[in-house]
């Protein structure tokens, strides 16, 4: 299977489930064509999975990555059996081309195989290729930009067998950054002039990473990872009040905590969260000519933490808002409203991938 990127394949495609599987747990969202609006969320679910099953986007433990997986299902209820799946953004390697035009699709794959053996530092038999034409290189009619995206068989093998194992298909394999950005382009396009000339950061705020993605005009201007998230929060508290890693994910949730967690553990988490929000701010300062961001919004499991939301937006100073992939869907009468507010930006990547469905 080619790894295809969502401007890769626009096709229509069949029920499709978004399958997210992150480092600290399974997300699977299914959209369907809505009555009164285009697209319904359907239902969804999120499982952790067992600590370190997935390390650093690797498969480590593919039974226990399925056994999640196989619980999310059930959970949902759902009959269907396509998935989209998304490779980890440092996994794959992007590279645009300049290659004559008007070339056959067989030629292009050929040349986009020779470019490629330049760009990719393993055997060619052990990567995955895929392309897009892009269209005309610049003032040129005689040549094209072509995107040629790569990654190892092993790492697409890895996760489709673990969707296999459940018994279901994989039948798109996404990039999450890609992925997160087809949501996010739905969202801005509600905005007033469907966000036009706003620069948009978006801060995954996930378990043990942070990424930083700005675009402008449906171009991503700058992208960067940093080690920040939410298991610190719950590594404290299994060392400050002696809870297992367990006991600890599901009281961070509910607030079941001692009083001193607000002072000791919460706040310098959320100090830590908005100095390294301005951090990369300022990495995209320097290394971009842009000056100013006009808009934030935060995804990933982590940015509902109480309080991080506004202290980065009191140290920004810009709008700042949790991201709702599903904003301006139809929500199916099982999806509790009130569960989703909380668990949307951490569904962003998932809606993105269930997304997929509806290219044309
Ligand atoms: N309601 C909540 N309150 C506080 N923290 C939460 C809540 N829900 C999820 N989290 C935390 O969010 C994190 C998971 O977020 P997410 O699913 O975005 O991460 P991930 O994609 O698995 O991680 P990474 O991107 O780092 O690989 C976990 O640390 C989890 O404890
Ligand atoms: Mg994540």
């Amino acid at each position: 299977m080619a790894i295809s990127l969502p401007f890769l394949s626009r096709r229509a495609s069949p029920p499709l489930l978004g399958i997210d599987l992150s480092s600290s747990c399974v997300k699977v969202v299914e959209l369907v064509a809505g009555q009164k609006l285009p697209v319904r969320l359907q239902r969804y679910a999120i499982e952790a999975i067992e600590r370190g099953a997935i390390s650093d986007g690797n498969v480590e433990n593919p039974e226990q990555v399925a056994e999640a997986l196989g619980r999310a299902l059930r959970r949902m209820g759902t009959r269907t059996r396509e998935a989209a799946l998304a490779l980890p953004t440092s996994a794959v390697i992007t590279k645009r081309i300049t290659l004559p035009a008007g070339l056959g699709e067989e030629d292009y794959e050929i040349q986009v195989e020779a470019e490629a053996s330049q760009y990719v530092p393993f055997a060619i038999d052990e990567v995955n290729l895929d392309f897009q034409v892009l269209g005309m290189a610049g003032a040129s009619t005689e040549d094209v930009d072509v995107l040629l995206a790569a990654a190892r068989k092993e790492k697409v093998e890895d996760r489709v067998a673990v969707v296999e194992m459940c018994g279901l298909r994989a039948t798109v394999m996404d990039v999450e950054s890609h992925a997160a950005r087809l949501a996010l382009e739905h969202v801005t396009a509600m905005l007033p002039n469907e966000g036009q000339g706003q620069v948009i950061a978006v801060f995954d705020i996930g378990s043990t990473m942070t990424t930083v993605a700005v675009v402008l005009n449906g171009q991503t201007i700058f992208e960067r990872e940093q080690v920040f998230g939410g298991q610190q929060l719950t590594q404290d508290l299994v060392r400050l009040y002696g809870l297992t890693p367990e006991e600890a994910e599901v009281k961070k949730k509910t607030g079941d905590l001692p009083e001193t967690f607000r002072s000791d553990v919460l706040q310098p988490f959320v100090d830590q969260g908005a100095a390294e929000v301005m951090r990369a701010l300022q990495f995209f300062f320097t290394s971009t000519p842009y000056a100013r961001v006009d808009r934030i919004y935060l995804a990933g499991g982590s940015s509902v933490v109480s309080g991080l939301l506004e202290e980065i937006a009191e140290r920004a100073q810009v709008p700042t808002e949790l991201i709702s992939p599903f904003q301006g869907m139809e929500l199916a009468q099982g999806v509790r409203e009130k569960q989703l507010r909380v668990d949307a930006p951490g569904l962003l990547t998932a809606c993105g991938l269930a997304l997929r469905r509806f290219d044309a």
